[in-house]
């Protein structure tokens, strides 16, 4: 019996490509990565073609589909070269100034930057240097709590090298397709969320090459049905390499939230972080000291286990608002591991506290990114 690569590499030769070869005969095909029922691939071609592909695309991935046993398929069109022309048209400028992230009359998004997410307000990330330093944590912890000040929103899960929300949030379903190749995002606590993870298995060894990568954040960014946010959360891959340099580019950001813990191993990635994102021009929002003090839950003692305050002291330092400090705490590990975030979980608690103060904080810093700059008078 075939195997299901086979049937889908048959299924693509049957696909042609613009000039009447089949696709498999271009050259321009990736590995096929196929784990229980979930297709992914890409196809790579010259930033100036990319128009010219699209449908070629679309053919292969209804053609994937039609296979028995095909759960899901994601066939990405990538361009080598940057500055393609594939970027979607930029949205109208929204009306509703009043919303935390939309620009004011007349602004656009970033002058220069990537187009945005129409009916997306603002987008945001949640990064660091480091890994492990709780940034996936915070980022479903602060969306929550955005979400507790009243505010749509939404949560996608960028990390496409190592995804948590699916842990996080304890999701085993995967998103059902809204017509043609859109998706609709899982809703949970009242939010949209999205991530890699629900189409691959967490096993799964994935071997993205960069523009791969880049392709599947765009596909969960603009060919998802989010709906109408005031705020997307992003939570970032840790790193300050090119890929998150690049990710930094392609999504439309207004703001980054550095996510540190004490230490000063620890600060000086949050430093890269926070010059990363000065690069290309998004406003550092403020920087949260994660497992900032550990609060012992038989005797209540407080240790500072990788130092205190040492975010605080950086923020400063940089200029940068510090936005708040969350405890080294089981409760908040044991929460997340359980599917439960401790927001949702306990929101009359105090975690849940600190993350809605440090939530206000961002809110204010997205409402000052959006006012415009006041006008100089220049008196005759
Ligand atoms: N304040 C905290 N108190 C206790 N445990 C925490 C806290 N913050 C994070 N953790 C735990 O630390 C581990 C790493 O956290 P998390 O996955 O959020 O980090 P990350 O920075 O997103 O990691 P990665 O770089 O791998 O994406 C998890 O087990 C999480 O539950
Ligand atoms: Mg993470």
């Amino acid at each position: 019996m075939a195997s299901l690569k086979d049937e889908i590499a048959a299924k693509l030769a049957a696909v042609a490509a613009p000039d009447g070869r089949p696709l498999t005969a271009t050259g321009k095909l990736s590995d096929i990565v196929a784990t229980d029922g979930k297709v992914f691939l890409s196809i790579t071609v010259d930033a100036a073609q990319v128009k010219t592909w699209e449908h070629v695309r679309r053919s292969a991935e209804s053609a994937v589909r039609a296979i028995p046993g095909v759960q899901s398929v994601m066939i990405a069109l990538t361009a080598e070269r940057a500055g393609g022309g594939a970027a979607a048209s930029a949205p109208p400028p929204r009306p509703a100034a009043a919303r935390p992230g939309a620009p004011a009359p007349g602004q656009p998004q970033r002058p220069g930057g990537p187009a945005g997410i129409p009916g997306v307000a603002a987008i945001i990330a949640v990064a660091s240097g480091k890994g492990g330093v709780g940034k996936s944590t915070v980022a479903i912890n602060l969306a929550l709590a955005l979400r507790d000040l009243g505010l749509k929103v939404g949560v996608l899960d960028a990390d496409i090298y190592g995804p948590s929300l699916p842990k996080l949030l304890a999701i085993k379903e995967r998103p059902q397709t809204a017509g043609g190749t859109r998706l609709k995002p899982i809703m949970r606590h009242g939010m949209p969320v999205m991530s890699i993870g629900f189409l691959v298995e967490e096993e799964t060894p994935m071997i993205w090459r960069g523009p791969m990568v880049m392709s599947a954040l765009t596909q969960m960014l603009r060919e998802v049905d989010w709906g109408e946010l005031d705020v997307m959360v992003v939570d970032m891959p840790p790193g300050t390499g090119d890929a998150q340099l690049t990710m930094a580019q392609q999504v439309p950001l207004k703001g980054a939230v550095i996510v540190s813990t004490p230490q000063d191993l620890a600060l000086i990635d949050a430093r890269r972080g926070i010059a990363m994102f000065r690069r290309v021009n998004v406003p550092v929002l403020g920087i949260v000291e994660n497992m900032s003090t550990f609060i012992c839950p038989h005797c209540g003692t407080r240790s500072d286990i990788f130092g205190h305050g040492g975010a605080r002291h950086e923020a400063e330092r940089l200029g940068v608002p510090f936005l708040g400090e969350v405890p080294l705490a089981i409760e908040i590990r044991e929460k997340s591991d359980a599917g439960a975030p401790v927001v949702a979980s306990d929101p009359d608690g105090p975690h849940a506290e600190s993350f809605r103060a440090i939530a206000a904080r961002v809110r204010e810093g997205l409402m000052a990114a959006s006012r415009p700059a006041p006008k100089i008078v220049i008196e005759a």
